[in-house]
């Protein structure tokens, strides 16, 4: 697919079909993520994927701290990735301190990236996705057991699509951006 079409096609997919999608293409697609760009190349992106019904009912009830847009969402989803970061490591380069005034933050941009290149990985894969970032990130660790050294930045809900979501609107190019 044109990478461009593929940018601009993508939409956020809530509604899916009443199947779980393989966990061979699942991987497929984590493997193309792995090509996101990462402060450092240190590559702190971690991939949960979650297909179990008991395991996807507990992030739906507990999760999304009761929002009831992601609780509908979730009620329905056959796949929920949880897109966690290993800390303490984006920022800093061979000592142990950062070295930039944005200390930690460069984990949750690593983060956001893997997010974009997992979406439109999968997007391509004609697997549908959408973001969620009204969510409880210490139950959600507690849920899954999250390794320590871990913790969660987003959940992606996952699977075959059963909508085909309207255009969202953006902002003209002169809006947001400026030459100097
Ligand atoms: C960081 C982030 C958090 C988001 N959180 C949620 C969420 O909690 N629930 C939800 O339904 N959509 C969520 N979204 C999806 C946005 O609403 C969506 O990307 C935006 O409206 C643009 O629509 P599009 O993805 O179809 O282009 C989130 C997106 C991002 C990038």
């Amino acid at each position: 697919m044109d990478a461009i079409k593929m940018i601009e096609e993508r939409r956020s997919v809530r509604k899916f079909k009443d199947m779980k999608v393989d966990r061979e293409l699942m991987k497929e697609i984590i493997s193309v993520s792995r090509y996101a760009p990462s402060w450092g190349n240190f590559q702190v992106a971690r991939y949960t994927c979650v297909d179990d019904e008991a395991t996807i009912k507990r992030l739906s009830t507990e999760g999304v701290n009761g929002f009831v847009y992601n609780v509908d969402t979730l009620k329905n989803a056959k796949g929920v990735l949880v897109l966690s970061y290993v800390k303490g490591k984006s920022g800093k380069l061979d000592k142990d301190e950062y070295v930039t005034s944005k200390d930690q933050d460069w984990e949750v941009f690593d983060a956001g990236l893997a997010c974009q290149t997992f979406c439109l990985a999968a997007h391509e894969k004609g697997i549908g996705t959408t973001i969620m970032g009204v969510i409880d990130d210490e139950k959600i660790s507690e849920i899954v057991s999250l390794p320590e050294e871990e913790t969660v930045a987003a959940l992606i809900v996952y699977g075959h699509p059963d909508e085909s979501p309207v255009k969202t609107p953006r902002m003209a190019v002169e809006e947001i951006s400026r030459f100097i």
